[in-house]
């Protein structure tokens, strides 16, 4: 049987790269850098299937060169905001993801975000290495508590109850608000469900854990910042859509909020004037799954995805079911 055709748009962990080479032609886009879109839109010709990056924008005109060999595009990525599923559901093309398994690494970041925020880590490290430390203060970099204070999770799927479970351990009061309720984890967690407004009134951190949607667009704006406390602390580890980054900026600077942390950007991966000047954020380059372990594991799951579509099974991690049939 000949081998199926497969683009790999990055390199990624050789787990995932081996699984494929077994029973796939691949070609591997070799460059530290993104795709371009005419390479892309080349090089996706006659192909059975596609692994992607979130950061590559697999849109109707992509899906379209790819022709009537695409079967199976398997992102490298729990979200797939950047995929038009939609498009790809009308031609029986499967789309894949990788749940689960970058879960912990992601909640992780969101809590080392939350630490440096509220202690002010990057700046008191900026501090000592320019040398203007020079003997203990009783009001130098003071920051805020986290034990026992009210953190407000917006989006409580596994990434969001992660960070509840976190949460937990630091003894603090844990708010929700999510498209429906979740009985378990309220009883697991003691997570109380009220509404967005509620939530941004009365949280000291709020950490956002919803997909990119169109009614999560702009889900955090002026308004919403401005219910928040002038203490609080704003997290956000899942797309940069959904925070508008100019009014995020802009609350940032006249001091509305206390700070923010930030791991995803708006217009990724260029930042909006004016944010990386600000010194109440914390800023990392969307490494929510960037371990050693999680990555290696999603490079395992997006091969096992698309071997598993190409032969005709059904991918683990499907997105679009109705393309399924049985
Ligand atoms: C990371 O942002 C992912 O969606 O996997
Ligand atoms: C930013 O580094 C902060 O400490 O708030």
């Amino acid at each position: 049987m000949s081998k199926f055709k497969v683009l790999v748009t990055r390199r990624i962990p050789n787990s995932g790269l081996k699984m494929l080479t077994e029973t796939c032609d691949l070609d591997v886009f070799e460059w530290e850098a993104p795709i371009s879109r005419d390479v892309l839109l080349k090089r996706i010709k006659g192909k059975d299937g596609l692994l992607c990056l979130l950061s590559d924008r697999i849109d109707t005109e992509i899906i379209a060169a790819g022709g009537e060999s695409l079967k199976v595009i398997s992102n490298y990525a729990v979200g797939y905001n950047n995929i038009d599923v939609e498009e790809a559901t009308k031609r029986g093309i499967l789309v894949t993801n990788t749940p689960g398994i970058l879960t912990d690494a992601t909640a992780d970041l969101t809590w080392a975000l939350l630490l440096a925020c509220a202690r002010r880590i990057p700046k008191s490290d900026r501090f000592v290495r320019d040398g203007r430390f020079v003997g203990w203060s009783p009001t130098l970099l003071l920051g805020r508590e986290v034990y026992w204070k009210t953190i407000g999770i917006i989006g409580l799927g596994d990434i969001g109850a992660a960070v509840a479970r976190r949460a937990k351990g630091f003894g603090m009061k844990i708010l929700y608000h999510s498209r429906k309720r979740d009985l378990e984890a309220e009883e697991e967690l003691g997570a109380i469900y009220v509404s967005i407004e509620d939530l941004l009134k009365d949280s000291d951190y709020v950490s956002l854990h919803v997909p990119l949607t169109p009614e999560t667009r702009h889900l955090i704006g002026e308004k919403e910042i401005a219910m928040m406390k002038s203490t609080a602390i704003l997290l956000n580890v899942s797309r940069g859509e959904v925070v508008d980054e100019a009014a995020l900026i802009k609350a940032l600077k006249e001091g509305r909020i206390d700070s923010a942390g930030l791991d995803v950007y708006e217009k990724e991966p260029v930042l909006s004037p004016g944010l990386a000047e600000l010194e109440n954020v914390v800023l990392t380059p969307h490494t929510g799954s960037a371990t050693y372990e999680a990555r290696d594991r999603m490079a395992v799951m997006a091969a096992e995805n698309l071997v598993a579509g190409l032969r005709g099974e059904r991918p683990r991690h499907l997105v679009n079911v109705s393309v399924w049939k049985d």
